[in-house]
């Protein structure tokens, strides 16, 4: 099954083209790699498949549906995105692993947040510091497990163990492969060549704002 669908999909902004006639089909279940140089159009092709931007021309097709005709708010809960640069918010960490309770209006579960926190390796007394004295590779490992309180259906990801050791990519390569095997989508922008196709079953190539190659990994 078809989950997200580009349908000759341009993007630009002041009139500078960013991405051009892009048509892609991602299954459910698929594992796809995104690479290709700096400036290519990566990130931005990502916040069109949340519809954090809308494309200047073609659709985006969300399980059969344009993304215009989904409430922001629902299509949030389904594909939960992680930038490049980790964007925490408030005062503490709390604030930021709270908040997706609160749009949902239930009480945090602290048994999930705990299982999240041990998964990550990372004491539950950073839930009360402050975002402004966290390192970025915390920042980073904070954000994810804000996404992944309420497992989304798909998942993207923008280079988000850039900032992080070996040891802590390994830990966060293996959720992101454990989250693939139960049935959740992911879309991983990465830079490092061995990491885009050791668990990804397609490799997506953007070049110049276009699609270079789709390749199926064996
Ligand atoms: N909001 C924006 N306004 C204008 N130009 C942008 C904007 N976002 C990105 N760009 C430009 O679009 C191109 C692609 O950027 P980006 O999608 O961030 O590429 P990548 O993630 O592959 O490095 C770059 O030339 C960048 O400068
Ligand atoms: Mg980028």
């Amino acid at each position: 099954m078809t989950i997200l669908e580009f349908r000759k999909v341009s993007f630009s902004n002041e009139g500078q083209r960013i991405l051009h006639n892009i048509s892609v089909q991602m299954e459910a279940g698929d594992f796809i790699s995104v690479v290709g140089p700096s400036g290519s159009g990566k990130s931005t092709f990502l916040k069109l498949c949340c519809h954090l931007l809308s494309p200047s021309d073609g659709d985006i097709l969300f399980r059969g549906k344009s993304v215009n005709e989904y409430n922001p708010t629902d299509l949030r809960k389904s594909i939960a995105y992680c930038f490049q640069t980790p964007y925490l918010f408030g005062s503490t960490v709390r604030d930021n692993i709270n908040f997706p309770f609160s749009i949902r209006s239930i009480k945090p579960d602290q048994n999930r947040i705990n299982e999240l926190f041990s998964i990550f390796q990372m004491a539950t007394g950073y839930l009360e510091k402050n975002v402004k004295n966290l390192s970025g590779g915390e920042k980073q490992r904070i954000a994810l497990i804000r996404s992944l309180l309420f497992k989304p259906e798909l998942l993207l990801l923008d280079e988000i163990t850039s900032a992080l050791d070996t040891e802590n990519t390994q830990i966060v390569e293996n959720v992101i492969k454990a989250l693939n095997k139960e049935g959740i989508t992911i879309l991983w922008i990465t830079h490092n060549p061995e990491q885009s196709r050791k668990y990804a079953n397609k490799l997506l190539t953007i070049e110049a704002g276009e699609i270079k190659s789709l390749e199926v990994l064996p």
